[in-house]
């Protein structure tokens, strides 16, 4: 059962993910391609007898390149639209090894083989710290011990004195190369849960992993590969 103090992933999850129109365009607006993740799955030794989980899935993207590499993957999302979207998506490519489960971070429970490796991008910071740790614990639960978790999110690297003129000149720089507007941005900044890398992780850690890398790109980006100890440090 829920705790009644549990945070409504729902209301934390970004309006625009909902809204069908927004989710039809998503990947215009958000292009990703995957090639080098796989690239990186298969070096961290992804086989074939594989459960693969994508927590933030989106429209799919991530899934629908992993399937062919793995055994199962599992595709999370807190929107109802993104998840209707990635079954479209799988069945019109006939793709028999994605399943998908609407539910968030905090509210999946894993089911059946644990995952070997455990993927999430660009989802995480729309918790706040603490349940971001929540969120971190339910991974490691989901994952066999010595399991990967790749994380890749908006997470800050630049000095905390400098955060204005850096947040204001990064806004200046946007603008122009851009799909999101002015105010898509702020609200970034002033209603979602982006955190330094250095809490980060310090909460990865916390929460039993231990971190094998960790990049950070021009002070507003991080991408870390985790390996699940079990053991908080
Ligand atoms: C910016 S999109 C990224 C989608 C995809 N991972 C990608 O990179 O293309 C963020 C996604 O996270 C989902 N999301 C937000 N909060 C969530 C939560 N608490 N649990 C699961 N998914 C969440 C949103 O619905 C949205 O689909």
């Amino acid at each position: 059962m829920t705790a009644r103090w549990t945070l409504n992933e729902q209301q934390h999850a970004g309006e625009e993910h909902f809204e069908p129109e927004a989710v039809a365009h998503f990947d215009e607006k958000m292009p990703f391609d995957p090639t080098s993740e796989i690239e990186i799955f298969t070096e961290l030794g992804l086989s074939k007898e594989d459960t693969v989980v994508d927590l933030g899935t989106g429209t799919g993207v991530f899934p629908m390149a992993i399937a062919d590499h793995c055994d199962r993957v599992v595709a999370i999302d807190i929107s109802e639209p993104m998840i209707e979207m990635v079954e479209r998506r799988s069945n019109t490519s006939g793709i028999q090894n994605i399943e998908t489960v609407h539910a968030g971070f905090l509210s999946y429970t894993h089911q059946g083989e644990p995952a070997s490796f455990v993927f999430s991008k660009d989802a995480l910071h729309h918790l706040p710290d603490f349940w971001k740790i929540e969120a971190l614990k339910n991974i490691g639960e989901m994952l066999t011990t010595g399991g990967i978790f790749r994380l890749r999110d908006f997470v800050f690297s630049f000095d905390p004195h400098d955060s204005h003129e850096t947040i204001e000149q990064w806004l200046d720089e946007k603008k122009d190369v851009t799909e999101f507007s002015d105010e898509e941005l702020y609200v970034h900044f002033r209603e979602e849960y982006s955190t330094y890398g250095f809490l980060l992780e310090t909460m990865v850690e916390q929460a039993g992993f231990e971190i094998l890398e960790s990049t950070y790109n021009q002070g507003f980006y991080a991408e870390y590969i985790c390996q699940w100890n079990g053991d908080a440090t």
